[in-house]
């Protein structure tokens, strides 16, 4: 049988490849920095809201207050989704995961968006506005379709973060939740070159629309190598349940070689920077809603983990319990990531139209060649 000879290199995963070049985000591995459009994400967690950041991330600069008033309203009058997507909601078994809903309702409201075929700049920008605000709207919908509870609209005196929170939740966020959930997606809006992140961009380089692109990016994240890593989290907290059974716990998984969920990043070396903020929301929260020992544990995991192996917690470690102290059901937790990220995506999807090249790599090709075709009638195996 002949063999192919091929002088290419594979790298595996992709690990260190620069596959376009970008101005959105920067992450900074070694150093344990990230940037959006240059602003370093610790002079702008807890003090820029979520839409200032999406401003940003979409325009390359930050909003006077005129502009942030009309970009807030704007998204939040976009935030109501065609009556034929909720419909499509109830029909969903209730044991399909959220985020396969998420992924199916996003690909569904391409069909009646209007401007889905349009990929210019103004059509894809009233796109954005659309699909930013959308997306919570179909994660709380989602949820209280399932606990039978009557649907919300958005609460005009609220941004994107607060209202979703409303809307899942039926009670108003108070002010310290309202700066917690505005953190965690301001936290989640972008990140480089990740998978989801890259796949989205892939399928805008094949000049597809929006929201398929965010579609292919809903997909990749779902993964708990991805954004799924957050719910396995809380999975595990509940696990152990008791800070006396952590290092039990953890080393046997370790000698098994399992992963812990939420540690180890493909880009960062040290610790990642958005676990500094939301450990700190992570023990606040913990304490008020009465379940320290939850923050506790987290606390002591990290410890061993750092201990054995050097491995850092990544954004969806201290998430987990951010998200439970704000009354996000667990199985929702990957799909506040996607919304938050969306805007990420979409800058990105943005930046890949505005200097396009069809991204195309190769692969190495190590199977057979010539091999004779046998009918059908003398096959065996
Ligand atoms: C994110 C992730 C996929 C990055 O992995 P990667 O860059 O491919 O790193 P590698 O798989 O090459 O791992 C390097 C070493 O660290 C170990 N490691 C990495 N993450 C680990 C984790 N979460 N738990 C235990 N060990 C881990 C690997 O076992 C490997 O150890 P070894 O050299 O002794 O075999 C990986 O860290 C992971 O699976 N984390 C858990 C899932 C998660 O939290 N994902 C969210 C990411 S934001």
């Amino acid at each position: 049988m002949n063999e192919v000879k091929q002088e290419k290199v594979v790298v595996r995963g992709l690990e260190d490849v620069a596959a376009a070049e970008t101005r959105i985000s920067y992450v900074d591995g070694v150093n344990g920095q990230l940037f959006y459009q240059g602003y370093n994400i610790h002079d702008i967690a807890e003090k820029a809201s979520y839409e200032e950041v999406v401003f940003l991330l979409w325009n390359a600069r930050f909003p006077t207050k005129d502009e942030l008033s009309t970009f807030r309203s704007k998204l939040v009058a976009g935030m109501r989704i065609p009556s034929q997507v909720v419909e499509m909601i109830k029909l969903t078994p209730p044991n399909s995961h959220p985020m396969s809903i998420l992924r199916t309702a996003v690909s569904m409201l391409s069909i009646y968006d209007p401007d889905t075929e349009d990929i210019g700049i103004s059509g894809n920008l009233r796109k954005a506005i659309r699909l930013v605000a959308q997306i919570p709207t179909i994660i709380a919908d989602l949820h209280r379709v399932r606990k039978r509870q009557p649907l919300l609209s958005p609460d005009p005196n609220f941004g994107i973060a607060a209202n979703f929170l409303y809307m899942l939740r039926g009670t108003p966020p108070d002010e310290l939740e309202q700066k917690v959930i505005d953190l965690i997606m301001v936290l989640h809006a972008d990140h480089g070159f990740n998978a989801s992140t890259f796949t989205a961009r892939v399928i805008a380089s094949t000049l597809s629309d929006m929201h398929s692109a965010l579609v292919g990016g809903i997909g990749a994240l779902k993964g708990p190598l991805h954004g799924g890593a957050n719910q396995k989290v809380m999975k595990m907290l509940r696990e152990i349940d008791n800070v006396d059974m952590v290092q039990a716990y953890i080393e046997g998984m370790l000698e098994n070689k399992k992963r812990i969920m939420g540690f180890g990043h493909r880009v960062y070396r040290v610790e990642d920077p958005r676990a500094r903020h939301l450990r700190k929301y992570s023990e606040l929260l913990s304490e008020r809603i009465g379940k320290r020992h939850l923050f506790e544990i987290s606390h002591r995991i990290e410890k061993i983990v750092k201990n054995a192996k050097d491995i850092y917690p990544n954004v969806d470690f201290y998430s987990a319990t951010v998200q439970n102290a704000l009354g996000i059901p667990e199985d929702y937790y990957c799909t506040v990531f996607a919304a938050a990220r969306s805007s990420g995506w979409i800058a990105h999807i943005m930046e890949q139209y505005g200097d396009n090249r069809l991204i195309r790599p190769t692969s190495k090709y190590i199977g057979e060649m010539g091999r004779p075709f046998i009918s059908i009638e003398n096959r065996t195996i």
